[in-house]
């Protein structure tokens, strides 16, 4: 079988090593400390650290404003557990981070969406969005390499974003878990740092290190971060102290900083060895997204073509993908769409894979 299903990173690159040395040098030197109950905020050193490490992006929040968690799946269900209440609105775009309809709608959450373009949400249509439907609790943006579509949203619009959330009075909730695997162009400003007053920050270092160290954070005023060590000390009192201090360990050393350089490269070669390949395989008709970074492409197949029923004919040809519609709160779009992963497979089977959807697609619209 050969998946573009998960967004696993690749496992043959994780520093396996250099995670072993870190586990050795924290039990011989600090096993008191690695192995004890610790704050709820988290290990201070390591907030240190993504203070400073978050200032070169322009995030200017000192370390009293991060709350280390458990993976940022954590981080979005705290948000979930102080901010939403049975019906309370979120607004999205759509398709939209599965795990987060997941995450909000288990407190309640009802879903407003505004459509994406190859440039992210389309934000010129919020407004339009607020009149019809009302104030939402919750702004949630994937600026970055969006998952699932690959979008990168503009300088220009996260400007505009900001602009409507001070109008509003609006909370933005800005996703990032893909910002630092940026294959070209230049890094664009977070919203974080353009609305550091009103904007939630999740963070993690699943994609970037190892995601079953499951260490995340998030970045945000102190009144919120307060709340928020409220919820997290009810639901596990604080994340893990020992795979903090690994990732502390790791990052201190520069160690995450070549790694991050290393995933970088074989993950843009993943990428353009897919690009091409749907170039090459795919039917006409068919048109995906160009990812500057992440781990994932838009595919859109002709209309013609479910991607849920499509399912069945590629498991048979062992190769799989998510159906789009997974991604639509509502279930009411993406039925010809779906989220494929490049980084998890070594160029080979990623071309490979691409020719087996190529046939399936071929033979549907035989
Ligand atoms: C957009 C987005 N947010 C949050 C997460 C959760 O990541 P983790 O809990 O591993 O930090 C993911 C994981 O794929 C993601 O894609």
């Amino acid at each position: 079988m050969i998946s573009f299903a998960g967004g696993l990173p690749a496992p043959e690159l994780f520093p396996v090593r250099e995670i072993e040395e870190a586990c050795h040098y924290l039990l011989r030197e600090e096993p008191k400390k690695a192995l004890q109950y610790s704050t709820t905020e988290g290990y201070h050193p390591l907030r240190e650290f993504l203070a400073d490490s978050m200032a070169k992006y322009g995030i200017q929040h000192a370390a009293e404003n991060i709350l280390i968690t458990t993976g940022s799946q954590q981080g979005l269900d705290l948000l979930g557990k102080v901010f939403i209440d049975p019906r309370t609105p979120i607004l999205t775009g759509e398709p939209t981070y599965l795990g987060a309809i997941q995450a909000l709608r288990a407190y309640g959450a009802d879903f407003m969406t505004v459509p994406l373009d190859e440039d992210g949400m389309q934000v010129d249509r919020i407004e339009a969005v607020l009149e019809k439907e009302g104030m939402p609790r919750l702004l949630y943006v994937l600026p970055n390499f969006h998952n699932p579509a690959g979008t990168t949203l503009p300088e220009e619009r996260r400007r505009q974003l900001v602009k409507i959330a001070r109008k509003h009075d609006l909370i933005i909730v800005e996703d990032d878990p893909y910002g630092s695997l940026r294959y070209e162009e230049e890094d664009i400003i977070p919203i974080t740092a353009l609305a550091p007053e009103r904007t939630i920050y999740l963070g993690t270092f699943s994609k970037t290190l190892a995601p079953g160290l499951r260490i995340g954070w998030v970045v945000a005023p102190v009144e919120i971060i307060q709340r928020l060590v409220q919820a997290k000390q009810g639901a596990d009192l604080h994340s893990s102290t020992f795979t903090q201090m690994i990732a502390n360990d790791v990052a201190q050393r520069g160690i995450l900083k070549a790694h991050i350089r290393q995933i970088r490269k074989v993950y843009s070669e993943r990428r353009d060895t897919m690009l091409d390949a749907l170039t090459e395989c795919w039917p006409n008709g068919c048109c995906w997204t160009r990812p500057q970074g992440g781990l994932f492409l838009w595919a859109q197949v002709p209309e013609a073509i479910n991607t849920v029923d499509l399912m069945k004919v590629a498991l048979a040809k062992k190769v799989a993908y998510v159906p789009g519609v997974n991604f639509y709160p509502k279930a009411d779009g993406g039925f010809n769409a779906m989220r494929l992963n490049f980084s998890n497979a070594i160029p080979e089977r990623i071309v490979e894979g691409v020719r087996r959807l190529g046939e399936a697609l071929k033979e549907a619209l035989l």
